[in-house]
């Protein structure tokens, strides 16, 4: 059995989660990830047969029984994932029974997965009915992004509009747009559910006041989403109060989705 802290995906866990922390996006225990694992390359690694403990996911997730993830830990701050892996991450395998998880892996201090957890797997069986190759999603705090939603309204059309104007290649990046709900309590399966019903649509879904999900097929996928849309957020907060005097037209980010070939949101753009 190889060791676990060899593995790559405990490797890419401690990068992304360093890296958020270190963009500024993840203060305290904000944000929390989870990676859906192939069977076969965690079996390399664990005994499958072994689980520590089982964890209530507070409501049914039948489509993901047996679906392995890796998970950070509710309460664990970002900044020490690198450092303690063990602590702060945990390996789970959804039951049989649909309604607990089995940790086969981690929160050696007796903790249990994000407390967002609804929010996540609700969200990998949104994606998984219209992206079968979906593997992560990942919720954090990027700071443009929330500012953002202090100053412009809620919206999924315009929200994405307003972000599709600041980067020449937003359009390109993200042409679903982004999906927008106002704001909610977190934790809960009512956001969960809220959450999964616009990532049928949207790989990106901002939370009103909060931050922002992703999901993508690998970990470079989604946080490069979140990148994005946290630039062009960036430009937006950093140019709002300035008179705007030259911005990218609708008819330029319809030629730029064209040139690049994917299917965007036309209803999004006013021609
Ligand atoms: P957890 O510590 O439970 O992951 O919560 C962090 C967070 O960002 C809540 O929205
Ligand atoms: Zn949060």
């Amino acid at each position: 059995m190889k060791n676990i802290l060899n593995a790559p995906f405990i490797d890419e866990m401690k990068k992304t989660t360093a890296n958020m922390y270190r963009l500024g996006w993840d203060e305290r225990n904000g944000g929390n990830i989870s990676y859906m694992l192939d069977e076969k390359e965690v079996a390399e690694y664990l005994d499958l047969n072994k689980v520590i403990r089982t964890i209530p996911i507070g409501f049914e997730a039948k489509s993901m029984i047996g679906k392995i993830f890796v998970v950070t830990g509710r309460g664990k701050y970002f900044k020490n994932v690198e450092f303690d892996p063990e602590k702060n991450l945990g390996i789970i395998r959804i039951a049989e029974d649909a309604i607990t998880a089995e940790l086969l892996w981690g929160y050696s201090d007796g903790g249990v997965f994000t407390s967002e957890f609804p929010s996540h797997l609700m969200s990998h069986m949104a994606r998984a009915t219209v992206d079968p190759e979906n593997r992560v999603v990942m919720h954090t705090h990027p700071t443009h992004t929330l500012a953002m939603n202090y100053v412009h309204e809620l919206d999924d059309k315009k929200f994405t509009h307003s972000l599709w104007e600041m980067c020449t290649e937003c359009i390109a990046v993200f042409p679903e747009g982004v999906g927008v709900l106002p704001w909610m309590l977190c934790g809960t399966n009512e956001i969960g559910e809220a959450t999964a019903a616009k990532m049928k649509e949207f790989r990106v879904v901002v939370w009103g006041m909060h931050g922002v999900y992703a999901a993508g097929k690998d970990m470079d996928e989604t946080f490069g989403l979140v990148e994005t849309v946290e630039k062009a957020a960036q430009i937006y907060m950093l140019t709002a109060h300035l008179p705007r005097i030259n911005t990218i037209k609708d008819e330029e980010m319809m030629e730029l989705a064209e040139y690049f070939g994917v299917n965007y949101r036309k209803d999004f753009l006013n021609l």
